[in-house]
């Protein structure tokens, strides 16, 4: 990696809060996090659907999507998952910059790595949000047939089967997808961030 030592950052004029104003919103980072399967990807949706419905600049990056993109160099060894992770909190810390409300859909299944993603976006606009549900639910749906492939042994580190998932000890909001449906999930969610951020 390209040290920095020599590099000078630059201020400019328009600032975050500049443009924070002329959006008329608050810039966060919505941090989905959870395993492949527990509803990450649809919350994150039906939850940026309602904000944008609403009026609200937002944009959803999502882990599959990046995958194939400005991350398709990544497998899912610790060390790629935490590059992957590094790499979607600067663009979220950008992002976030540049006024919008970010929803972020990644299992990012290790706690440094999500913490590392809390200190470069700042802790005051970093909503970790903990898609919880139970791993033998999430293998039942097995949206993907991923699971499956993980249990002959065809998918290495697959997260919940040979690598883990530590859940997050104090989420901002957490979320049981088998207990509640989508709509009160949602519900849940968006009414946290307009009690505290939008
Ligand atoms: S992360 O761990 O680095 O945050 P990310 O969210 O980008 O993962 O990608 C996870 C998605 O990749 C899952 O939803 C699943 O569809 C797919 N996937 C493929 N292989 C694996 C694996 N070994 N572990 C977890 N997910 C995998």
């Amino acid at each position: 990696m390209t040290s920095s030592e020599h590099i000078v950052k630059q201020n400019y004029q328009i600032n975050a809060s500049a443009r924070e104003k002329s959006m008329k919103q608050k810039g966060i980072v919505l941090w989905f996090t959870g395993l492949s399967g527990s509803g990450k990807s649809t919350l994150a949706d039906e939850v940026e659907t309602h904000l944008h419905k609403n009026g609200k600049h937002t944009f959803l990056l999502d882990g599959d999507n990046l995958r194939h993109g400005l991350n398709s160099d990544l497998g899912f060894s610790d060390e790629d998952r935490k590059e992957n992770i590094r790499r979607v909190a600067h663009i979220g810390n950008l992002m976030a910059d540049s006024g919008l409300i970010v929803l972020s859909a990644f299992v990012s299944p290790f706690r440094t790595d999500r913490e590392e993603a809390r200190q470069i976006i700042g802790q005051a606009r970093f909503v970790e949000i903990f898609v919880d549900c139970p791993l033998n639910i999430c293998e039942s749906r097995d949206v993907k047939g991923l699971y499956s492939k993980a249990r002959k042994g065809l998918i290495d580190n697959f997260t919940g089967i040979s690598s883990p998932f530590q859940e997050p000890e104090n989420p901002m909001i957490r979320v049981e997808t088998n207990k509640m449906d989508l709509k009160n999930c949602t519900k849940k969610i968006i009414s946290f961030i307009s009690q505290n951020y939008v």
